[in-house]
């Protein structure tokens, strides 16, 4: 959306949201209408509904900060891992992560928010991330479960949101995309290796399963006759499908990977609808959910102290870094006066 209205809008009002006069505002509405509509991309120089920019704050930043948090339970066994091999794949799955919320902040600072505010507010429990991320990582097959189980299930929420109205997000997620399909196989491929081991090894990986499914299920949110926002942000083509399409999507596409695995999931309830052509399941705990998102899960406090601790110590880096912008922006400005 760049049409001629728009740019003398955006001219006019550069924040998109005071001082256009109405007429112009209810063309700038339609204008916005029709790119949504119309499959187009919305881009940060353009006009957007205050609410829209609001939405996509809340979440592509809830999307980084789950990126940043999520990187702590892997972590977790980077110094342990089992083998040079395991140790490589680790690191680099970690990392991927760091980028991923790197990507994920630079596209909410195109919406006109600093990078420093968001920390703040996630260090200050004042913007959530994801609740998957508060359950611990207790032995090597948590690892496989991850990046089987949680990596997989943020394909399934994540694909859709390549085709995202709001441009630099959709771009954002395709490279993530990528990305989290070699964290997928890469899980997969380490619970096959545990699978053809010794019986010890086939019962690490069945508790670890066992301890992850529920919480994977919930990180499609909640159902959505209690999700508030999925109906407007579907209108606006930032969500593509609701939480509970995309929560059967993954038990559907999950269960024949257990069974070619070896393992099951902790749900007795889990069975084919032939006439449904998926997968009924059991009702999933709300309560656990609420609580964990509220700070109540087994590691909030220790995820977020150390979040917190790491923003503190690197507080020289980012005053040695604004040191040396400032240093050269006087040079550059004396070298002018020159
Ligand atoms: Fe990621
Ligand atoms: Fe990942």
């Amino acid at each position: 959306m760049a049409d001629e209205t728009t740019r003398l809008a955006t001219a006019a009002a550069p924040d998109g949201t005071t001082d256009v006069p109405e007429h112009l505002r209810r063309e700038l509405e339609e204008a916005f209408e029709r790119t949504v509509g119309g499959e187009g991309r919305v881009e940060p120089r353009d006009w957007m509904p205050e609410g829209y920019r609001r939405t996509l704050i809340r979440q592509v930043a809830q999307h980084a900060h789950s990126e940043i948090i999520g990187m702590q339970p892997e972590g977790n066994w980077i110094l342990r891992a089992p083998s040079l091999r395991r140790k490589a794949i680790l690191l680099a799955k970690v990392q991927d992560e760091a980028g991923h919320g790197l990507y994920l902040y630079s596209a909410t600072e195109t919406l006109g928010v600093d990078r420093g505010e968001l920390t703040e507010k996630l260090i200050s429990s004042k913007q959530k991330y994801s609740s998957i991320f508060n359950y611990p990582t207790l032995t090597f097959a948590d690892i496989g479960v991850i990046g089987w189980l949680v990596d997989g299930a943020a394909i399934c929420n994540q694909v859709p949101l390549c085709r995202s109205s709001y441009g630099p997000y959709a771009r954002a997620m395709v490279r993530i995309c990528k990305e989290e399909s070699f964290h997928q196989r890469q899980g997969f491929e380490l619970l096959r290796t545990l699978m053809a081991g010794t019986e010890a090894q086939r019962a690490m990986v069945q508790d670890a399963v066992d301890r992850w499914w529920w919480p994977s299920l919930m990180m499609f949110g909640p159902a959505d006759g209690d999700s508030p926002n999925t109906q407007q942000s579907m209108a606006w083509r930032i969500k593509r499908h609701t939480n509970d399409e995309l929560r059967q999507r993954y038990v559907d596409m999950s269960v024949p990977q257990a069974e070619a695995l070896g393992v099951t999931f902790p749900d007795p309830e889990l069975r084919w609808n032939a006439e449904r052509g998926s997968y009924d399941f059991g009702a999933i705990d709300w309560d656990e959910f609420t609580a964990v998102v509220k700070g109540a899960g087994p590691c909030n406090a220790q995820r977020l102290a150390h979040r917190r601790a790491a923003h503190e110590n690197g507080q020289w880096v980012r005053d040695a870094a604004s040191a040396y912008a400032a240093k050269q922006e006087a040079r550059r400005r004396e070298g002018v006066a020159a």
